[in-house]
């Protein structure tokens, strides 16, 4: 039989999928679970998404469409765009893909060549890491520990800049942690970059309007804006708009990316389709009354996650104030048993957590951060209370 490209050794599947998936089959099986696991808001779009689809059926062309991006939805993101402070853009700074993470893809291939570097602090989204071993780029984490709140300093990135890596990835607020930089903070980062011109800036921002305590959203180019010409902004409809089904992604940067992002479009999905379009032009010029209720939901969510966790002995989780997730640094369980079973690791302790308590959590080492395991709490607010009691019986009966 014939090989399989090398590449496919080193791709992997994403253990978010392979958590979520386990704890389906479980509930398939008539099990109690409540699943903490993958990131997905748990909410539906507003009626006016569904009600622009029904008409947009009425008028489907059925034809190919742009591979940048109708120019339609391309105008209702730069509305968008400039609703969080990012003026200046036109449409051929912009360019669309099948959610954020094919965007992200795009962007791999567009900036890397085989042997780059792409930095990024750690704990990250685990497909950044998957994506730079399927394109063979080379990872430089820069470990930002429970200590330091899950934040970058100033003085990594300096550190980690000076050796040129060919992008720098930077996601704000953050999935796994749900850490938000202030202004203050990411002016400081910002002020580091414009001293480092050799390294491409991708913000994954698509958490953007999902902040909490009143925290506004800033990125690097509203407070340094010359680095508009390597900055490349990344967004989607997924979690904000409730849509991670729907596949909308987003880019903003320098042209020549934007156009890259095109071609690659051309050879690979050649189009957002025209249905999934309407409903993305709906969501993102529609009422927003839908993420903002949704928001204020997320922000009383993570409070009662904080003070079930702050129950328990020894558990360091420092505050999240956007996204919906906490990521708890557990080790202090390391080393203990539960009901005979040893818990060595994140991973055991996920494993037994779900075997005994019937929830799923990711672990941290999924993330880079194998001290510390994932909550996502957007499942119904019934299941969260009993689900956070669960984990603190658990932890209570560790010995
Ligand atoms: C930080 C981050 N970036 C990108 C994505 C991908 O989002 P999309 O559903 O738009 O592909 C996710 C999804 O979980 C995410 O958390």
């Amino acid at each position: 039989m014939p090989q399989l490209a090398q590449r496919m050794s080193r791709a992997k599947p994403s253990a978010i999928m392979v958590i979520a998936d386990n704890a389906k089959r479980l509930k398939a099986e008539g099990r109690d679970i409540i699943s903490f696991s993958i990131g997905v808001p748990n909410f539906l779009p507003g009626e006016h998404v569904y009600a622009a689809v029904r008409e947009a059926l009425n008028h489907d062309s059925g034809q190919y469409g742009s591979n940048r991006g109708s120019d339609a939805l391309l105008d209702a993101f730069l509305a968008h765009l400039r609703g969080l402070g990012l003026d200046g853009y036109n449409r051929s700074h912009c360019a669309t893909g099948i959610g954020a993470k094919q965007v992200l893809y795009n962007l791999y291939e567009a900036l890397l060549d085989e042997g780059d570097t792409i930095a990024f602090p750690t704990p990250y989204w685990t497909s950044y890491l998957d994506i730079a071993e399927i394109i063979g780029a080379k990872v430089l984490a820069l470990p930002c520990p429970a200590e330091q709140n899950y934040k970058l300093t100033p003085a990594q990135l300096d550190a980690a800049l000076a050796s040129k890596p060919k992008v720098f990835l930077f996601n704000n607020p953050s999935n796994p942690t749900g850490m938000v930089y202030t202004p203050a903070e990411v002016a400081a980062l910002a002020e580091v970059l414009v001293r480092h011109p050799d390294t491409w800036i991708i913000t994954d921002d698509i958490y953007n309007k999902m902040l909490f305590d009143g925290l506004a959203y800033t990125n690097f180019v509203q407070v340094r804006p010359e680095l508009r010409e390597r900055v490349i902004f990344v967004d989607s409809l997924s979690k904000t708009y409730g849509m991670p089904g729907w596949r909308v992604g987003f880019m903003a940067g320098p042209e020549a990316v934007a156009k890259a992002i095109t071609v690659l479009n051309s050879n690979h999905i050649t189009n957002i389709p025209e249905i999934t379009t309407a409903a993305a032009i709906a969501a993102l010029t529609g009422p927003q009354d839908v993420p903002s209720a949704r928001c204020a939901e997320f922000q009383s969510k993570r409070d009662l996650v904080m003070t079930a966790l702050a129950t328990i002995p020894g558990v360091v989780c420092p505050k999240p104030q956007g996204a919906f997730y906490v990521f708890p640094d557990i080790s202090c369980a390391f080393g203990k048993s539960h009901n005979g079973t040893r818990i060595g690791n994140d991973v055991e302790l996920c494993a037994a957590l779900l075997d005994a308590k019937g929830v799923a959590c990711v672990p941290g080492s999924a993330f880079g951060e194998p001290r510390a395991l994932r909550i996502s709490y957007t499942c119904p607010t019934p299941q969260l209370a009993p689900g956070m009691q669960r984990i603190q019986e658990f932890f209570a009966e560790l010995v």
